[in-house]
């Protein structure tokens, strides 16, 4: 008996039946002639010449909601693995079977294993990376380390930063700190040059994301880093947007902190959020958000705090351990594909999202160098929320945001047809 019922096959089916794509799934192998599918074509799914030409279409079988619809929505929830479902299964047996000893067979130490098979992705050693609920609550682990004095107690971030740590930010004034914010000239970009000026000897951190979550602009942070390194800044990067489909590499950066999470391009659900602490910066941290875990010696139960020498300070309190289980086929998978390849990918799609989108007079809220993109194309389009209603009700799986408009993301599991349906569909949608 499996562990979840599969439907999802079955459905598919019907659905497809119904809509007149079965035959044309079943038709065998046929490869789209034109770039720019014509007028009212009929959608074709991905054959499998065209799958052949991109291995990174052969991971599709993997993920079930892609039997059903065009998913487009990577950069808000990624899909799900089909692997999910054998590791809640696994994490089901291990309460239900193990009961209690579950602790002591592998649940415990869950933050940080799962925390090293992250690491790859964002070239890390083993032990620097521990898991943690969401990046709000990394980025707070790593505030309540810091201490503002008057003569450097400036935390710089941007005004495109996700609103959720933006709002941490603000609480960190009660504590002395004087928030400095790098502000857009276009609402889309903020250019490295102007954060690197904004930086001086006052600065105590440097808070910013790697790549901006409504335009995907990719803030290029090399120069940020050195010049935080030059006055004794800390960065902390959010990369949220880019870990699993932007290559990031922390150690060539020399990065103080990386924090991020699972739900968009890494597949792996809700929860499981991360944090990458530098090794050599480790130990000179102290969270006051702290807890048992953070412990050296967490099962003696002293009153007194002495901090874990490994990765297992930055914690607190019990771990999110379903969350973790469900993490780790995503991550697997970005681990035997490579972010390299994925990037190509990415850049290859989003450029014809682009292409689409300029021979249809969209304009675009996301940057034209695909060097400075990351994964999402923002369509500004006139009503924003019935357009994405409408895809989604058409069973193209997109999302929209304000001051970004209809925000469209291919993945690794995205294939050429699936774009250009999308972008027809838009077109469509968006001229009534
Ligand atoms: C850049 C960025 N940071 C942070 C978040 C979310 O943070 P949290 O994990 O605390 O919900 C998002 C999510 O949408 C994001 O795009």
């Amino acid at each position: 008996m499996p562990c979840l019922a599969p439907s999802a096959k079955f459905l598919l089916a019907a659905r497809l039946a119904e809509s007149g794509m079965l035959k044309l799934a079943l038709a065998g192998p046929s490869v789209p002639a034109r770039l720019y599918p014509q007028e009212h074509e009929v959608y074709r799914m991905t054959t499998p010449i065209a799958a052949a030409a991109d291995a990174l279409l052969q991971t599709r079988s993997e993920f079930p909601i892609l039997e059903k619809t065009i998913y487009m929505v990577s950069h808000s929830l990624g899909a799900m693995p089909r692997g999910v479902e054998d590791e809640m299964c696994e994490y089901a047996r291990m309460w239900g079977q193990r009961g209690v000893r579950a602790w002591h067979e592998g649940w415990w130490e869950l933050p940080v294993e799962v925390g090293n098979l992250l690491a790859p992705a964002i070239g890390a050693d083993p032990g620097s990376v521990v898991m943690v609920p969401n990046v709000t609550t990394a980025e707070q682990i790593v505030l309540s380390a810091l201490d503002y004095p008057a003569h450097q107690n400036v935390l710089l971030h941007t005004e495109l930063d996700f609103p959720s740590v933006i709002y941490l930010y603000q609480g960190e004034k009660a504590r002395g700190a004087e928030l400095r914010v790098v502000k857009s000239s276009d609402g889309i970009s903020v250019p490295a040059e102007r954060i690197v000026e904004a930086i001086d000897a006052r600065t105590r951190v440097v808070a910013i994301s790697h790549v901006l979550f409504r335009s995907s602009y990719l803030v290029d942070v090399e120069p940020i880093i050195r010049r935080a390194r030059e006055v004794g800044a800390l960065v902390m990067l959010d990369a949220y947007q880019s870990v699993g489909t932007v290559p990031v590499d922390v150690k060539a950066l020399d990065l103080d902190i990386l924090v991020g999470g699972s739900v968009k391009w890494l597949c792996g659900g809700p929860g499981a959020g991360f944090l990458y602490v530098k090794p050599e910066l480790r130990e000179k941290l102290f969270p006051r958000f702290t807890g048992w875990m953070g412990h050296a010696r967490p099962f003696a139960f002293e009153t007194g705090m002495d901090y874990a020498h490994d990765m297992f300070r930055f914690l607190n309190g019990t771990p999110h351990v379903p969350c973790l289980y469900a993490a780790r086929p995503g991550y697997r998978m970005i681990q035997k594909l490579g972010v390299d390849a994925i990037r190509a990918k990415s850049q290859r799609l989003t450029e014809r999202l682009m292409a689409w989108g300029s021979e249809f007079g969209i304009p675009m809220r996301t940057p034209a160098d695909p060097g400075r993109r990351g994964g999402t194309v923002s369509f500004s389009v006139a009503e924003p929320q019935r357009v994405a209603e409408e895809l989604i009700r058409r069973e193209i799986i997109v999302d929209w945001r304000p001051d970004a408009g209809v925000r469209i993301a291919p993945h690794y599991y995205t294939s050429e047809e699936e774009v250009d349906e999308t972008m027809r569909q838009l077109r469509e949608i968006a001229a009534k």
